[in-house]
């Protein structure tokens, strides 16, 4: 099991050798979570992409500038808020000198769940936000249709309380009209989550947030 007394530091040092499934091999490094511990809010993406991989750091490639721009437009600052991914290595196939992304299968995401519960235990956000449905799956234990359920409060395991909304790369696949669309419902899910968050820090008392 877990342990709640390791720090993070410590965590990512020994998720740098993690082969708890194959994923490793085609990686450059583990990628593992970042932002301030505790915090209020944790956001949950997929797996860390070429960019991400090759940094060694969540988010900062193209879906991360779509990510940082949607936190500047809903107030939420990214150094308040912990953001890492269900998986942490890349998932890809080499083709020539690209790498293409593959989706991680339901034992890896559940291999992972190891490291992702430490980093739950560590940060204890108020509030997680699954971004697509890997993470959102990865977190309630069933599938979640985000299209149905983003915006709603989904139960995430005992006490742990969370909104699903889009992953910000599906809105880089969009042009125009149907872009600017799925940019603002990401702005508006993430203001969301960030109300509930206010809400539930005003009213301590109340345990969950309603
Ligand atoms: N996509 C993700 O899900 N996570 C990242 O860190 C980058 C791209």
């Amino acid at each position: 099991m877990p342990t709640a007394r390791k720090t993070l530091s410590e965590i990512v040092a020994e998720a740098r050798s993690c082969e708890r499934c194959p994923l490793f091999r085609n990686a450059t490094q583990t990628v593992f979570g970042q932002g301030p511990v505790p915090a209020f809010i944790m956001l949950v993406g997929e797996q860390p992409g070429d960019s991400e991989d090759k940094a060694g750091l969540p988010f900062v490639g193209p879906a991360g500038r779509i990510l940082d721009s949607a936190m500047l437009q809903a107030g939420m600052p990214r150094d308040h808020v912990y953001v890492t991914n269900a998986v942490k290595h890349f998932k890809n196939v080499p083709r020539g000198k690209r790498r293409i992304h593959q989706r991680p299968n339901r034992y890896e995401i559940e291999r992972c769940r190891w490291w992702l519960d430490q980093e739950l235990k560590l940060v204890n956000p108020r509030i997680v936000v699954a971004m697509g449905v890997t993470a959102a799956s990865a977190l309630a234990g069933r599938t979640v249709a985000i299209s149905r359920e983003r915006g709603r409060i989904l139960s995430f395991g005992d006490h742990l309380q969370g909104v699903a909304t889009i992953h910000p790369s599906y809105v880089l696949r969009l042009r125009d009209e149907a872009r600017h669309r799925a940019f603002q419902g990401f702005i508006a899910d993430l203001k969301r989550a960030g109300e509930l968050v206010s809400d539930a820090v005003a009213a301590p008392a109340r345990g969950t947030i309603r």
